[in-house]
């Protein structure tokens, strides 16, 4: 079966980028495991997305035909990037450990795809729902500490954000594939090859 994947890459070191090319292992595996799957890349450095502003926030609160030139404009961005979430069956998220978090590009990035109405709302009872769904997600983490076990376990701001974000979105089904250790002597040496390691497709 082809699979559309969507690499989302956020780091903005370019080819020296470690996420980058642990997500890059992960399409590859995927493209072996489901031939002919297409992939399409969302670069958040090369576009950046703007930090959420008040003619944006508008813009998503303003019926599309009422809405004004610069709320259209704003909102074009919001709607692609949506778009070609809502087209794709796997996404791989290239996420660095940015002071504990995540890239504030990725940030930006989340912030215009999580809309009301849109890729999640609200039912009667109140509890919310994810409208992005039959989705696999992978994230493909780059650290210089390790985060998945020992002292810094409980600074690891990346995986419980982006599970709890992306399952909010309707996005629950998530695999880590972490390269820690980047800095750590003794570790730093197969931090790479055990995340590749660690790369299972079903
Ligand atoms: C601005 C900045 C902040 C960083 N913060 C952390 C951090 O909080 N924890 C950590 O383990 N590594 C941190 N690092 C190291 C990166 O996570 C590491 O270099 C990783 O390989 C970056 O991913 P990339 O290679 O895909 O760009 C930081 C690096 C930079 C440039």
């Amino acid at each position: 079966m082809v699979k559309n994947i969507l690499h989302i890459i956020s780091s903005p070191q370019g080819e020296a980028s470690v996420s980058k090319k642990l997500g890059n292992v992960i399409i590859e595996k995927i493209k072996f495991k489901y031939p002919g799957s297409i992939v399409k890349e969302r670069n958040l450095v090369t576009t950046v997305f703007p930090h959420l502003d008040e003619v944006q926030i508008g813009s998503w609160f303003t019926p599309a035909g009422d809405r004004s030139r610069e709320q259209l404009t704003a909102v074009k961005i919001s709607d692609e990037a949506i778009l070609e979430l809502q087209e794709a069956d796997i996404l791989v998220f290239g996420a660095p450990f940015y002071n504990f978090a995540i890239p504030s590009t990725l940030k930006a990035y989340l912030d215009h795809i999580a809309r009301p109405g849109i890729t999640f709302r609200y039912l009667e009872n109140g509890q919310p729902e994810g409208l992005l769904k039959n989705k696999k997600a992978f994230v493909a983490t780059a650290s210089s500490g390790v985060y998945s076990e020992g002292p810094f376990q409980s600074f690891d701001f990346v995986s419980p954000y982006l599970t709890f974000l992306l399952g909010f979105l309707g996005v629950t089904d998530i695999t880590f594939i972490r390269a820690e250790g980047l800095r750590i002597a003794g570790v730093k040496e197969t931090a790479f090859e055990k995340a590749v390691g660690s790369i299972t497709i079903d």
